[in-house]
């Protein structure tokens, strides 16, 4: 069964070993922990995760986020992240939802699929009309996992798309 579940201390040990294998930097997907240790993950990354999901500790310009991984009965196949709300950064820039799906178990839905529970739980907490979602145009994968939850092209630049999904919870 595939679930998207919260960043978690009881899940510490196989959430650290997908985190420390996930590149730095994949089409913007970033990931701040590539390599750590475990005593570290759960001394620095984990509580860093969990305050920010509460937004609680955010420095100037972050907003609440919320990590979650995906899981395939007992096993974590992707991240998905989802910020809260938009400011301007946001608003003109990577939007609410971020995700990353396993390299070796790519090109096998996860990330269709959980993009559709990403936008299941985000309806009950994002306020805009819309999510708001941003993808390099040489990223086609990716695009298409917006495409295939409803998502629509509203803009460009030189490098990058600009993407919409309707959001039919609206969240106060
Ligand atoms: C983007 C990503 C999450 C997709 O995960 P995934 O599990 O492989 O996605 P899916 O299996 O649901 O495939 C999505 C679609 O992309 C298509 N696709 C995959 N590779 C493709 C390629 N090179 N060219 C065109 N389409 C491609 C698939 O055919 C599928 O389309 P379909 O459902 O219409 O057949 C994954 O590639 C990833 O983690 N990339 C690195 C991080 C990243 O790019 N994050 C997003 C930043 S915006």
């Amino acid at each position: 069964m595939l679930y998207l579940k919260e960043t978690n201390l009881e899940d510490a040990e196989k959430e650290w070993l997908f985190v420390k294998d996930m590149p730095e930097d994949e089409f913007g997907l970033m990931n701040k922990w590539p390599g750590i240790s475990f005593e570290d993950f759960k001394a620095t990354a984990l509580p860093v995760l969990m305050d920010h999901a509460k937004g609680l500790n955010l420095r100037e310009g972050l907003v609440p986020e919320t990590f979650f991984f995906l899981w395939d009965d007992d096993r974590i196949v992707g991240q998905f992240r989802l910020r809260h709300h938009l400011n301007e950064t946001l608003r003109t820039g990577a939007g609410h939802i971020g995700y990353f799906v396993r390299k070796d178990l790519r090109g096998k839905h996860y990330g269709t699929e959980g993009l559709k529970l990403l936008l299941e739980i985000a309806r009950n907490i994002v306020p805009e009309d819309e999510f708001y979602l941003r993808v390099c145009k040489i990223n086609p994968a990716s695009l298409h996992v917006m495409l295939n939850n409803g998502g629509r092209i509203v803009a460009e630049n030189e490098d990058r798309f600009f993407v919409r999904i309707n959001n039919p919870g609206k969240a106060i």
